[in-house]
């Protein structure tokens, strides 16, 4: 009889492949060992010099993955404290802040952590469109890369009813409004997603649910392959300056320590900053959510405020719907229609490129704020077309008024400056992206009572 062989350890194998002074001979040797590979799981071995450059990606993919990593383990505690039912929810809240073990410090870092991170995914789609490495062959991770925004927002539109206090009711009562406005399926949308005719406790349940569970499990999934593609598409893009013709040197230098070390340190840097800022700055919190009583004026989360603002302008169909769409359906189409490879790495492409970004926000940063106050105060297009549908006179004809001087503008740039195609996109996006950045600010800031526009300093002190 033979015996049986037992399997060789994972250590025997590691020290079969490697040479034997290459296998460490102490714990701290092994146990360096293991970081290293889980490290090189992640990375290449090597990594080109200058796409470490600070200045190019500012580190704003991986910012994003660490707010993620925040949130998924504050999100855990919070979970293990939390009872998704109305008014229970609000009380354990209540005992989070002031009962559990660094409950509010926790509470504080996962509600400032979600905040921060749609502004670092918005910066890093910024990034990586201006220097164009959304082109080939990096397509399909610019499309997984909108996809994870989306559901970023809905993991903070999720998270932010869980409070159940009278921001988070009303705010969410205000958001979900919207969805009655898509064609067709609105009302069984709304209902599917409320649990029922308005923002209730099933509503609670149905947002615990896709918080913790369906939305996490989405984004994790993805953000996997996200990182995977990075290295199959050869890692991130080179930085290139706008006079450098011919491709950047490819001179590389090993994962660790170099490009390890730097993200170690940028990691903690934020991890201060944020640990800091969520020990003095406290989440907010109201009064229990109050169905009956609402605030005036009711405004939907930050994020969705340019939304709001849009609606106050169109009609529901065209400000809520039509718009939106076309806007996320143009970010999801940009990488097949702009694909010139020659400026990939290139900010603004080309330095007609930055001087157009710059005109562009110029105008943007004139135009919209002119565009709210003229809307509210002189143009009342029902009033001068009483006889025709709101659809065609409160949505098609201001649609129209807008988008034909955007055309003429993009015949200018043409004209005047020889743009190209990937220039000419360039200027329209950052044109409409600045406008809705000021249409933001105004429904933050300027909308008052009654949604009105008002000048916030002006206002006598609250009582
Ligand atoms: C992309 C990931 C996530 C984002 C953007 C996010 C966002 C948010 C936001 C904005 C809130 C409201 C915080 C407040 O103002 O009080 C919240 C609350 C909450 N989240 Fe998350 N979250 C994420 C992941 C998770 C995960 C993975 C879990 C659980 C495993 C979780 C559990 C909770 C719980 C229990 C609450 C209610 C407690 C509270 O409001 O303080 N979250 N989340
Ligand atoms: C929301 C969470 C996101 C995470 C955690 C994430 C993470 C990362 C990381 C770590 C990198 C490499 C380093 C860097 O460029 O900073 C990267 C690159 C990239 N990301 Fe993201 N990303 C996210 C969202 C997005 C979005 C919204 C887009 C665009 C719509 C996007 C598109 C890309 C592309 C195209 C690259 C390759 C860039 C290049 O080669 O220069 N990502 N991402």
């Amino acid at each position: 009889m033979t015996e049986p062989t037992s399997r060789p350890s994972l250590f025997e194998r590691i020290r079969a492949r490697l040479a034997p002074n290459e296998m460490p001979s102490d714990d701290r040797g092994r146990m360096r060992m293991v970081v290293d590979s889980l490290i090189l799981h992640l990375h290449p071995t090597k990594v080109i010099v200058t796409s470490m450059n600070w200045t190019y990606s500012w580190g704003l993919g991986g910012l994003a993955a660490m707010l993620m990593a925040i949130l998924a383990l504050t999100g855990v505690v919070l979970q293990n404290n939390y009872t998704p039912a109305a008014p229970q929810a609000y009380l354990d809240i209540l005992e989070i802040n002031s009962n559990v073990w660094f409950g509010e410090l926790i509470r504080n870092l996962h509600h400032w952590s979600a905040n921060l991170l749609i502004v670092v995914a918005v910066l890093h789609l910024i990034r990586v469109f201006v220097t164009g490495a959304y082109r080939p062959p990096r397509e399909l991770n610019w499309l997984i890369g909108v996809a994870m925004l989306l559901l970023t927002l809905g993991a903070n539109f999720t998270g932010y009813l869980l409070p159940w206090d009278q921001l988070a009711f009303w705010a969410i009562t205000v958001g979900t409004s919207i969805l009655s406005y898509v064609p067709l399926v609105g009302g069984w949308l709304s209902q599917l997603i409320l649990g029922g005719p308005e923002v209730g406790a099933n509503t609670l349940l149905n947002f615990y649910a896709m918080h913790i569970s369906l939305i996490p499990l989405a984004i994790f999934g993805l953000m996997s392959y996200h990182f995977w593609r990075v290295r199959k598409d050869g890692g991130l893009t080179l930085p290139k300056s706008v006079d450098q013709v011919e491709e950047p040197k490819p001179e590389r230098v090993t994962t660790i320590p170099h490009l390890v070390r730097r993200e170690l340190i940028f990691a903690l840097g934020w991890f201060a900053v944020l640990l800091i800022f969520a020990m003095f700055v406290p989440a907010p919190l109201e009064g229990i959510a109050n169905p009956d009583v609402s605030p005036n004026p009711a405004k939907a989360p930050w994020y969705f405020m340019g939304l709001q603002e849009l609606l106050l302008h169109f009609h529901p169909l065209v400000g809520a719907i039509v718009l939106p769409g076309l806007a996320v359906l143009a970010i999801f189409l940009l990488p097949f229609f702009d694909i010139n490879l020659n400026s990939v790495g290139i900010y603004f492409r080309s330095r007609r490129g930055r001087s157009m970004t710059l005109l562009a926000m110029g105008l943007a940063l004139a135009a919209a704020p002119l565009w709210v106050v003229l809307d509210e105060f002189v143009l009342n297009w029902s009033a001068w077309l009483p006889t025709w549908d709101t659809l065609l006179s409160n949505g098609l004809i201001p649609l129209a008024v807008i988008f034909i001087p955007l055309i003429l503008l993009d015949e200018w740039t043409v004209k005047t400056f020889h743009a190209d195609t990937e220039e000419r996109v360039l200027f329209i996006a950052t044109f409409l992206f600045t406008a809705f950045v000021v249409l933001t600010i105004v429904g933050i800031f300027f909308r008052g009572p009654g949604m009105s526009l008002y000048w916030p300093w002006a206002m006598p002190a609250a009582h």
